[in-house]
C-alpha cells in the first residue's frame, strides 16, 4: 500500500521516540556478514556453526533427517556442513537467524510474521535472479529484514500497537498506514534506523526504509522495487500477517519498474510455491 503522505526519512528525530533498539545477536550479524561476503568459506562457516549450539544442533538435526537418507548418522558440525553444501547452511542459518529476531516478541504472532520474513526473502532472491541484480544474497538478507521495525514499535509503544496489530488482522487497513495515521512514521522507518545502527550497507538500509514507497527511494530504488514486490507478493499469495488475493501484482509500479510482466510474475509464483515448500524443513 503507498501512500501520498510520506514522512520524509528522518532517521534522527526517531531516534528519541524509539529509544529501544534491540541489539543484533553476533551469531546473526557474523552470519549475515558471511552471506553477503561472496569470498565467505566453508571452514569459516563450519567455525561460527559450531560456536552457537542451537544452531549446531539444528544442523546436525537437518542432515540426519529422512531428507537426505544417509547410511551413517552424521555427528559433526564439519561433515554437516560438506553434505549439506554451503548454499544450504546459509539458508539454514539465514531462517535461524529471524527466528530469533522475532523471538523477542512472542505475541506479534511470531510464527505469521517469520513465515512472512522467510516468504519475501526468497522471492526476493528469486526476483534478484531474474532480473540478473548484481546480489542476489543481498536481496535475500534485505527480504529477511524489511519489517523487522515491527516488533520494535512493538516493544517500545505496546498498547497502541496492540490495537493497530488487531486491526490488521480483521483486515481494515495494512500496518504502514495505520502506524503513519498513529505515530507519524511506521515500521519501515524504524527498520531503516535498525539497520543503519546494525552498520548493514546503506542500500539495506535504504531498501528497508523504502520498502513501502520504493519510487521514493533516492539511490536505491531497484533493491527497494525487489523487496517491495516481494511483500506484495506474499501479501497476496496469503502468507503471513496480511493477506490479500485481490493485489494486482502486474500494475505495481515496483512491477513496471522491474519490467516484471504478467508471465514472468506467475512463473515468479509457482517457484516460491515450490521454494517455500522446499524450505520448510530448514526452518521446522
Ligand atoms: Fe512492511
Ligand atoms: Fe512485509
Amino acid at each position: 500500500m503507498q501512500t501520498d503522505q510520506e514522512p520524509t526519512l528522518d532517521l534522527t528525530s526517531l531516534i528519541a521516540k524509539v529509544k529501544d533498539l534491540p541489539p543484533l545477536p553476533t551469531v546473526v550479524m557474523k552470519a549475515m556478514e558471511m552471506t553477503l561476503d561472496p569470498e565467505a568459506s566453508v571452514r569459516n562457516l563450519q567455525l561460527l556453526i559450531s560456536q552457537d549450539q542451537a544452531l549446531s544442533a539444528k544442523i546436525l538435526r537437518i542432515v540426519n533427517s529422512a531428507m537426505y537418507a544417509l547410511r551413517r548418522e552424521v555427528s559433526t558440525v564439519s561433515h554437516a556442513v560438506a553434505v549439506l553444501g554451503l548454499d544450504t547452511v546459509k539458508s539454514v542459518i539465514m531462517a535461524a537467524s529471524v527466528e530469533r529476531v522475532f523471538q523477542a516478541s512472542k505475541d506479534l504472532s511470531t510464527k505469521l510474521m517469520s513465515d512472512h520474513s522467510w516468504g519475501t526473502a526468497l522471492a526476493a532472491r528469486a526476483i534478484a535472479r531474474r532480473i540478473r541484480y548484481e546480489n542476489t544474497e543481498e536481496a535475500l538478507v534485505c527480504g529477511l529484514m524489511h519489517d523487522i521495525g515491527k516488533p520494535v514499535l512493538l516493544q517500545n509503544l505496546r498498547d497502541r500497537y496492540s490495537v493497530i496489530i488487531s486491526e490488521v488482522y480483521k483486515g481494515n487497513s495494512s500496518f504502514h498506514q495505520m502506524e503513519l495515521l498513529a505515530f507519524g512514521f511506521s515500521h519501515a522507518h524504524v527498520g531503516a534506523l535498525l539497520a543503519r545502527k546494525w552498520n548493514f550497507p546503506p542500500q539495506l538500509s535504504e531498501a528497508v526504509g523504502y520498502h513501502h514507497n520504493p519510487l521514493s527511494a533516492p539511490s536505491f530504488k531497484q533493491l527497494a522495487c525487489i523487496i517491495n514486490l516481494s511483500n506484495l507478493l506474499m501479501i497476496s499469495m496469503g502468507i503471513g500477517f496480511e493477506k490479500d488475493k485481490s493485489v494486482d501484482l502486474e500494475k505495481q509500479p515496483s512491477a513496471e519498474f522491474l519490467k516484471l510482466d504478467a508471465s514472468a510474475l506467475s512463473a515468479l509464483v509457482g517457484e516460491l510455491q515450490v521454494a517455500i515448500q522446499a524450505t520448510a524443513a530448514l526452518r521446522a
